[in-house]
């Protein structure tokens, strides 16, 4: 039993086992916004219960909401405190639309480039991931709503995600899959999703050594274990593995429907993303077969008392419970059920408009940028009138307003600026247009408002051509060409080259134009042919409704480009997951073979031919930055004087990467993440900066030992990137542990 309030014991020995049952299995929602619902206790106090999807921003449905940029946007910060900022903001959010929980931060890592959840996702490395993902827990709590650290675990793909097994080591999986979610744990997380996909075998809902002994009783995780939507297994493994919550709890779509239909009744994508759905007619395992197999001693009566707990627990924490909210977490003192949230406000606004332009990576840069006022300026591209919120799936936000390219840059721009798209629209892609009897059901959907809101008036209403828009960079001193690319949940890329003609576009423009700026929308890792015709490159990722506005404020220098890569760019092919068998998987199995060798620890490593496109940790600034008097403080400290030696100011990201003693008892990284700290200076400022160090940033996972520091001599690099080192200093451990 876990520590729990008087009140929440009271209540527990006050529930019949009919309302407990009540607690455990979601239903409808009766006003139709949230994702997931629970429909609560009158007779005790216990009230309704909603959650609802996150992580771009709250996507309760036919309601909007700000569209924040995608949390890979926000990993590029390298900043926890915007994640956390980020985190508090949906949720204000969310309890403006009546919502308790967020399911949200996503917190798995970047193992395949073509995963088409990669944006949902923060990145390659667990001290990255970690760091945002503790930061968006902590803003989501601090606002009394419940954060859901999701898919747990190993859910790195969406091809087969339903039925693919992770075949992954033990090693593996605590020195990478596991931390992020980890870490959320110790920044007190409230509830823990498990993932569609098995593991070794074993399908998440009904894990019970990673559910049951890993995360509850080895890291004491006290809130509740929420299936993914129609992803609980079993009846008795899943109660029995440790899994508190079923969700939805009732079937998709009409109740006359029982046949959930197959993938073979649809065609191309749509084929491809069915494939990637859950059964959704498969639910109500939580309700009578619960209750049948407790009668059959099957699950223990007080499993179900444990279930009900761990909700309960949570509720009291963000105050729904009658009688429990204190003084110190209300405004009023009257209970944060009064709390009433806050929703598209100027604040909001900002900070969508902050972090998209915080986010975003400057790969590549001749001199171009930063923009001067007066440039007559092409904004070339298929998608320039119309902001990119995301990618389809459970993520989509419908924004209140939003700023395309188009508009962002025609309101900063004081020289001349002319459009042209060039090429056709790349349309949205989103699993909920092969879903008709799923999810934003109403016509009139916001979502729908903001697409047509997108469509090009006036002269560019036209049939895009290529040589229109050659002609339009030929005019202006400088092109700026916006591309993007096409994901959903439920799919993942074919390929990592942009889709349509956007390549061609940008080389037609990159011939005729004096000079060329590409601004890259996009989930994560894409190709870029045309990188070394053009004169900068940024990546924007997923900038949110924000898009146009942040863009600009980077291009003509307002904001520093202060983002860096949080997955490395490399040619196709060259990914360590690019065989077959360990991705997507051969007879329903991925083989994680390349253990921790995952992102910048592949390209790193002994016999790894292959270079980056763009290492992890890459980004130019408009400054520039020396480093000097790089020192160790202590073992978890690293300490270096930072200068900011150009005219402007500007903001760097110092990293700190580790690599083992030469002794190494068994083959470890080159070098790992061990810290960061995102520093703005002013021109000409000298600051002394103190790089925090994981915990276990010297460690390895030992099969017997559990995390394992080996003595010897460690080396600390303070860089730029994972390619960019600027110094290193000599760690010492003499007697590990
Ligand atoms: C996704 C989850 C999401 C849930 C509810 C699932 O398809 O995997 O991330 O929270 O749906 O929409």
């Amino acid at each position: 039993m876990h520590d729990s309030s008087a009140r929440v014991e009271q209540l527990l020995t006050e529930l019949t086992r009919e309302e407990k049952l009540r607690l455990v299995r979601g239903r409808d929602d009766p006003e139709g916004t949230a994702t997931g619902y629970l429909p609560g206790v009158d007779r005790l106090g216990i009230p309704e219960y909603r959650l609802v999807d996150g992580p771009l921003g709250v996507r309760a449905e036919g309601k909007r909401a700000t569209a924040f940029p995608a949390p890979i946007a926000v990993a590029a910060t390298f900043d926890p405190d915007l994640a956390r900022e980020k985190g508090a903001a949906m949720a204000r959010e969310a309890r403006a639309l009546g919502q308790d929980a967020l399911l949200a931060p996503g917190a798995n890592l970047i193992r395949v480039p073509h995963c088409g959840r990669n944006f949902e996702y923060y990145s390659e490395d667990p001290v990255v991931a970690s760091r945002l993902a503790a930061g968006a827990v902590t803003g989501i709590h601090d606002e009394d709503v419940v954060a859901t650290v999701k898919h747990y675990v190993a859910n790195n793909q969406e091809t087969d995600r339903v039925t693919v097994s992770s075949e992954v080591d033990e090693r593996t999986l605590r020195e990478l899959y596991l931390r992020p979610f980890r870490a959320a744990v110790e920044a007190g997380v409230g509830s823990v999703m498990t993932a569609y996909n098995r593991v070794n075998g074993m399908h998440m809902s009904d894990h019970s050594r990673l559910v049951g002994d890993v995360l509850k009783d080895e890291w004491g995780f006290d809130g509740y274990v929420v299936s993914d939507w129609y992803g609980t297994e079993s009846t008795v493994g899943a109660a029995t593995a440790g899994l508190d919550l079923e969700m939805p709890g009732v079937a998709a779509g009409d109740e006359s429907d029982d046949q959930w239909p197959s993938p073979d009744e649809f065609e191309g994508e749509a084929a491809e993303i069915m494939g990637g759905l859950p059964d959704g007619t498969r639910a109500g395992l939580f309700s009578d077969p619960l209750a049948a197999a407790i009668d059959a001693g099957e699950v223990s009566p007080d499993r179900l008392e444990d279930m009900v707990r761990r909700l309960l627990g949570q509720l009291e924490r963000v105050g729904h419970l009658e009688g429990t909210a204190t003084d110190e977490n209300t405004d009023s003192g009257a209970g944060s059920l009064e709390r009433e949230g806050a929703l598209d406000t100027p604040a909001h606004r900002r900070l969508a408009e902050r972090l998209a332009a915080r986010g975003t990576v400057l790969l590549e840069n001749d001199g171009v940028l930063p923009l001067a006022d007066e440039t007559d300026v092409a904004v070339i591209g298929p998608n320039i009138h119309e902001a990119t919120l995301g990618g389809g799936g459970s993520s989509e936000t419908s924004p209140f307003q939003s700023t395309s390219p188009a508009e962002g840059i025609r309101a900063r721009a004081n020289g001349g600026v002319t459009v042209a798209r060039g090429v056709d629209t790349i349309p949205a892609l989103s699993l909920f247009d092969v879903l008709p009897f799923v999810g934003d059901g109403e016509d009139e959907s916001a979502a729908e408002d903001e697409q047509s809101a997108a469509e090009p008036v006036g002269i560019d209403a036209a049939e895009p051509r290529i040589d229109a828009a050659v002609e339009a960079a030929r005019d202006a001193a400088v092109a700026v060409v916006f591309v993007r690319d096409r994901t959903t949940e439920a799919k993942d890329r074919d390929s990592l080259r942009l889709p349509g003609e956007q390549d061609e576009l940008v080389e037609a423009v990159a011939a005729a134009a004096d000079e060329t700026v590409v601004v890259v929308a996009s989930s994560g890792p894409v190709e870029l042919p045309w990188r070394d015709d053009v004169d900068a490159i940024l990546e924007a990722w997923y900038p949110g409704q924000a898009d146009g506005a942040a863009i600009a404020s980077v291009l003509y220098g307002d904001c520093d480009p202060s983002g860096r890569l949080p997955v490395t760019f490399a040619p196709a092919g060259t990914d360590p997951a690019s065989e077959q068998r360990r991705y997507p998987g051969v007879d329903g199995e991925a083989q994680y073979e390349e253990g921790v060798f995952i992102g910048y620890r592949h390209f790193d490593a002994d016999g790894v031919d292959a270079e980056p496109t763009y290492p992890f940790g890459h980004g130019h600034s408009y400054a520039e930055f020396s480093y000097r008097d790089a020192t160790v403080v202590d073992e978890r400290t690293v300490r270096v004087t930072v200068e900011n030696v150009a005219d402007r100011p500007g903001r760097e990201v110092v990293q700190a990467y580790v690599r083992p003693p030469e002794s190494s008892p068994v083959e470890r990284p080159t070098r790992e993440l061990a810290g960061f700290e995102s520093v703005a200076l002013e021109a000409g400022e000298t600051r002394t900066v103190d790089l925090d160090l994981e915990s276990r940033a010297l460690g390895r996972y030992d099969l017997e030992r559990g995390w394992t520091v080996d003595p010897g001599t460690y080396t600390v690099e303070v860089a730029r990137s994972a390619r960019d080192v600027h110094k290193t200093v000599s760690l010492e451990v003499e007697r590990g542990d």
